[in-house]
């Protein structure tokens, strides 16, 4: 078994530098485009057998470090009540906009409501045994608060700051049971074989960090202090965090995930010796050269400056169009480089 992501997790050292990407099952793989082309997104996520051969590709094809569940972090959202598609992207068709919405939310029952979920990564810890760990995720509860509350994406995201700041009560119990289900949810991953849990906060940073301590801290920090964290470590991901390194730190958590808008060296200075760091290459470099690609995976290095509890890994979840053989020559890079 290859401990290294684990170690570094804990802030041990290592032999070399663990990688994994974000969003490293996918359509820049042609083996999930081969299996994608039989069935919808949600067909696969709900199918075990499938999910767990997605969620394996990227370990056999890039030599990743580890392997992360195949599902999305709105799927333990529509059995609250909220009618799931995407187009690819994700809409619901009835968003929460009162009250009235919120309450009508029910906390689902895991092992009922998303069993697939569990039954993949039951599945995949048997299939990984000899191989690398396995991180389950969730999206943190203020970015599953807007994809419910704005019904899809958004740019400005408009419907959800006009309900912190209009309807505080409204936003304040939405997030609640947000919260609340995403705790059963992630402990239920724990219980069923995830070995690392990542928060997904994509949205986190659209706000200003006065604004992100009032309206979204206290739900983080109950959710990842509600976790059985014993065994299980957690990645807290905050998009755009780079800011208000400080305020997201106080979520808790064991590893905090940054994006490229920050400096690998500057975060670890602020965050100091006792905080496990992932990240953070800017994505679209693996639109580069091998030249390039070499040159940027060994400045992060270089940024890391050899200190334990690193994770190399992208800034952001890998696109769509990058060639599968660059991702892998990065993955061959990270460790080539970072042999001790
Ligand atoms: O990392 C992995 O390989 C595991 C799988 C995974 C998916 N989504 C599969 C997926 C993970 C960890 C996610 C998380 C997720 N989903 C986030 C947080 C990470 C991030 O990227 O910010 C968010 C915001 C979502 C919501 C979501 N799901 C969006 C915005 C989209 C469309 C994006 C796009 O690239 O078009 C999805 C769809 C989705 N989730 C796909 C995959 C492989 C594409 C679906 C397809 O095959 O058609």
């Amino acid at each position: 078994m290859n401990t290294r992501f684990l170690d570094a997790c804990w802030g041990k050292q290592v032999d070399r530098t663990p990688v994994w990407l974000m969003r490293q099952a996918g359509r820049y793989l042609p083996e999930y485009m081969a299996v994608r082309s039989k069935c919808t997104f949600l067909e696969l996520c709900k199918t075990p057998e499938l999910a767990a051969q997605v969620t394996l590709q990227p370990v056999d094809i890039l030599g990743v470090d580890a392997a992360i569940l195949f599902s999305d972090i709105l799927t333990p959202v529509e059995p609250m009540g909220m009618k799931l598609d995407f187009v690819p992207g994700p809409v619901f068709e009835n968003p929460v906009r009162s009250m009235a919405d919120v309450e009508k939310l029910r906390i689902p029952c895991m092992e009922q409501d998303v069993p697939y979920v569990l039954e993949t990564l039951r599945i995949l810890r048997r299939e990984l045994a000899k191989k690398v760990p396995l991180i389950g995720f969730g999206g943190a509860p203020f970015t599953l608060a807007c994809y419910m509350v704005e019904g899809k994406g958004s740019k400005d995201f408009a419907q959800i700051k006009r309900m912190m700041y209009t309807a505080p009560d409204v936003y304040a119990a939405l997030m609640e049971k947000i919260t609340t289900m995403s705790v059963e949810y992630l402990n239920a991953q724990i219980a069923a074989g995830a070995q690392v849990i990542q928060i997904f906060d994509t949205w986190g940073g659209i706000l200003s960090p006065a604004d992100y301590r009032r309206y979204v801290l206290p739900y983080s920090t109950r959710l990842i202090s509600a976790l059985n964290r014993i065994q299980t470590p957690v990645i807290h991901f905050v998009k755009g965090s780079g800011t208000m390194l400080d305020t997201v730190r106080e979520a808790g958590g064991d590893v905090m995930g940054l994006d490229w808008h920050v400096s690998l060296a500057a975060a670890r200075n602020s965050l100091g010796p006792a905080m496990a760091v992932q990240g953070n290459l800017d994505p679209t470099v693996l639109f580069g050269t091998q030249a390039i690609i070499e040159r940027e995976v060994s400045r992060v290095l270089e940024e890391n400056a050899g200190r334990p509890g690193f994770i190399f890994n992208l800034g952001h979840g890998i696109l769509p169009t990058v060639p599968a053989e660059n991702a892998r020559f990065m993955v061959e890079c990270v460790h080539r480089l970072s042999q001790s």
